[in-house]
């Protein structure tokens, strides 16, 4: 029977490293799951759409043609024939997908189109909601957590490394206010599942936590 792998958890916990690790080494296909959140958001905004106006970016998301498929282990899509990769980290997607990800409408879709991609075989998905809404029913939930100090070291390092002049108190503070959005927003916070796993990996390696999932799923059958 295909395996549906939930890693959830805050910003810098480390769920796309772990995940495609996991991915990697199971050889099942990867999902990021916000990619399709970004998606929503690309589309409206190259049709002059406000992301504020939940109707306008409901329709928009309505008249599009969706195609799931797999490529390289991972799952992607297109929109009305493209296939947005790099178009989904720019700056103006990153500033509007927290409207369109409120959107109950935009987010039943996405869930539905989620589900949906189990279709494909046994896979790793990561988000903020994959064990509780998308895969709740999964016996591999997993909640990985990290010290506040130690996700926004991580994240710091990986600005510099890409040659970004930011404060680390300012990474710090953007953190701090992602993680209160995440987890008091009304539909589908941040929470740990019922049932999962939690991982805290302040001290732990990124190979370790990985090893730590595998295993488990492994031990399973
Ligand atoms: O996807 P998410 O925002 O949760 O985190 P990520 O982008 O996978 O990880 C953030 C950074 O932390 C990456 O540079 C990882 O290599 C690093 N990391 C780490 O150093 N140790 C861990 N145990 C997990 C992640
Ligand atoms: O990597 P990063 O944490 O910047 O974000 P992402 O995982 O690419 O997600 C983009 C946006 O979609 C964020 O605002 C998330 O809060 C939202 N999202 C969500 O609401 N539910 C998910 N399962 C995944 C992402």
């Amino acid at each position: 029977m295909n395996k549906a792998i939930a890693i959830d958890g805050p910003s810098a916990s480390g769920k796309s490293s772990v995940s495609k690790g996991i991915a990697a080494e199971l050889g099942i296909m990867y999902v990021d799951s916000g990619a399709l959140y970004r998606g929503v958001t690309w589309q409206a905004l190259r049709k002059g759409v406000d992301t504020t106006d939940s109707a306008a970016v409901i329709e928009c998301m309505l008249n599009a043609e969706w195609d799931f498929f797999v490529q390289d282990g991972a799952s992607t899509f297109s929109i009305d024939g493209d296939v947005p990769v790099q178009e989904l980290r720019g700056k103006e997607v990153r500033e509007n997908v927290a409207n369109v990800a409120v959107i109950p409408e935009i987010r039943k879709f996405v869930v539905e189109s989620l589900q949906s991609l189990e279709n494909f075989g046994s896979l790793v998905m990561e988000g903020r909601d994959i064990g509780t809404v998308v895969f709740p029913d999964s016996p591999y939930k997993f909640y990985l957590d990290a010290d506040p100090e130690e996700r926004a070291k991580r994240r710091y390092r990986e600005l510099v490394a890409a040659g970004e002049s930011e404060k680390a108190e300012e990474v710090m503070e953007s953190l701090r206010r992602r993680d209160k959005i995440d987890s008091t927003r009304k539909t589908d916070p941040l929470v740990v599942a019922p049932g999962a796993q939690v991982i805290d990996s302040t001290s732990m390696t990124l190979e370790e936590v990985i090893q730590t999932i595998v295993d488990i799923v492994r031990a399973d059958g």
